[in-house]
């Protein structure tokens, strides 16, 4: 396992490479890791482009809402699949990505390091009160909301600068220590942020999650989880 640090607003990151060869991070001032050590590109894949269901969502344009951007790697799985679909001639609609991010130096960090020969270049500017990093090419857009995601996705809503989203990746830190970004408020701004077809995926099976997500109105039902983890959540609007 090889290791090295840097350090963003929130804290030191160490890079950690996972028992797939792939690398992680682990978060000083959440004090977690942003992945399982089993793998982080496959654990995405599993929870969020299979939890999501993404392959019976290529009929129209589809908007992706990815909490917590962190590494990157929510994008790279959501590219790599869609981009066999193009392949395929499966998908011939648009990719509109959003994500939200607290820490605006590992934002800086992914962009340089992790994503650069795949999406380039991000821009950053500043609308409506909003910081944030952007990239556009024919039929693919991405967002990167740059602060507090209850607050900037409040802001991107009220701005109409979101698109109802078709699946959600819930991947905040745990409930324990990211406890905003799993609350019956924060699933309910999810859920005005949605359209009807929306599928929501989450790594988390803890019993808080179940609650709240259905006081805030959403079905919920656990399917398989990755590696050694039993269950995940995926949740749907009535
Ligand atoms: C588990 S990591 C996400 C990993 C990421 N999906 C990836 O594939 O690399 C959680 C991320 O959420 C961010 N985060 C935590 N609380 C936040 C908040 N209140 N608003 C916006 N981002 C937040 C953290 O900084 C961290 O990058």
């Amino acid at each position: 396992m090889s290791e090295k640090n840097f350090k963003g607003s929130l804290g030191n990151y160490h890079l950690i490479t996972t028992d797939s060869g792939d690398i992680t991070l682990w978060s000083e001032y959440f004090n977690e890791n942003f992945h399982s050590l089993d793998g982080a590109f496959n654990e995405t894949r599993h929870n969020y482009i299979d939890g999501c269901q993404l392959i019976n969502k290529l009929n129209a344009d589809l908007t992706i809402l990815d909490i917590g951007f962190g590494l990157g790697i929510g994008l790279l799985a959501t590219l790599d699949f869609i981009n066999q679909q193009i392949v395929t001639k499966k998908f011939k609609h648009k990719l509109n990505y959003f994500s939200v991010e607290l820490d605006e130096e590992l934002v800086k960090w992914t962009l340089t390091n992790s994503l650069q020969e795949k999406i380039n270049p991000f821009k950053k500017t500043t609308s409506d009160g909003l910081t944030v990093y952007t990239a556009n090419i024919p039929n693919f857009a991405a967002t990167i909301l740059i602060g507090e995601a209850t607050q900037t996705l409040m802001q991107a809503k009220k701005s109409n600068l979101i698109p109802s989203a078709n699946a959600i990746f819930q991947d905040a830190f745990s409930p324990t220590k990211n406890p905003s970004l799993w609350s019956v408020e924060w699933f309910t701004l999810l859920h005005q942020l949605s359209a009807a077809d929306v599928l929501l995926a989450t790594y988390s099976s803890a019993s808080v999650v179940l609650k709240n997500l259905q006081s805030a109105g959403w079905n919920v039902s656990k399917i398989a989880g990755f590696g050694r983890k039993k269950h995940i959540i995926q949740a749907k609007l009535s």
